[in-house]
């Protein structure tokens, strides 16, 4: 059975946007972008929110040449690779190769797609994260704190939610971010 993964760029009160919209001090230096790529080398399938989804789309057509620094080159295959699901209600389509499109997030139809798959499934942004948050869905965190305080915006966490954890992970960069990798002990 696959895990379900959230994972999260968020500043250290737990915004992935600020309140102006803005989330370019989210932005990865080569060494966290690393960090990152290794680990969502084993992701086979990506569930996205329709506002995630449209950030991540820049991943389909980005460059893959000398132009653009190795690890970015490296994430665009990595992207491009796996399975992506879209859950909107307001998009008539998706048309990239590998996405298809869901008008409601279904537990069941996730469950299932979780036994069903080889390999692991990650979810975002955290407005649809919040659904399978509350479902009890998620099997593990996995957060980037960066360095920054943002005052307010968009949780990474949903209000409301209360749940245990356990670290089985954590690195520093010298960037100043932190990931922490938490498996999910039960929710109330
Ligand atoms: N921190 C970072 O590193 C980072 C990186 C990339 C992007 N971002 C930004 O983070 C934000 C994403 O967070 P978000 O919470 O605003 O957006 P999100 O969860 O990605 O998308 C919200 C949208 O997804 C759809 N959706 C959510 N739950 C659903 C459900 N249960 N059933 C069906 N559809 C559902 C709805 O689309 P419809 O309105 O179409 O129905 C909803 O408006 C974006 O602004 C994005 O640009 C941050």
């Amino acid at each position: 059975m696959a895990k379900l993964i959230y994972s999260a760029i968020a500043s250290l009160d737990g915004f992935t946007v600020d309140a102006d919209g803005n989330f370019d001090w989210a932005a990865p230096d080569e060494e966290v972008h690393a960090f990152f790529n290794d680990r969502e080398r084993s992701v086979g399938t990506y569930l996205y929110g329709r506002r995630m989804w449209e950030t991540m789309l820049y991943w389909e057509t980005a460059s893959t040449g000398d132009d653009v620094p190795a690890v970015e080159r490296e994430y665009a295959r990595i992207w491009r690779a796996a399975d992506k699901v879209v859950y909107s209600s307001t998009l008539d389509a998706v048309s990239t190769s590998r996405a298809r499109l869901e008008r409601k997030f279904d537990p069941e139809a996730v469950r299932q797609l979780k036994e069903a798959a080889e390999q692991d499934i990650t979810i975002g942004g955290p407005g649809l994260a919040a659904s399978a948050l509350t479902a009890g869905l998620v099997d593990e965190c996995h957060l980037f704190l960066n360095p920054v305080v943002v005052g307010g915006g968009t949780h990474a966490l949903p209000a409301g939610l209360h749940l245990e954890l356990e670290l089985l992970d954590e690195r520093r960069f010298g960037s100043g971010v932190v990931y922490l990798r938490y498996r999910t002990a039960r929710s109330t």
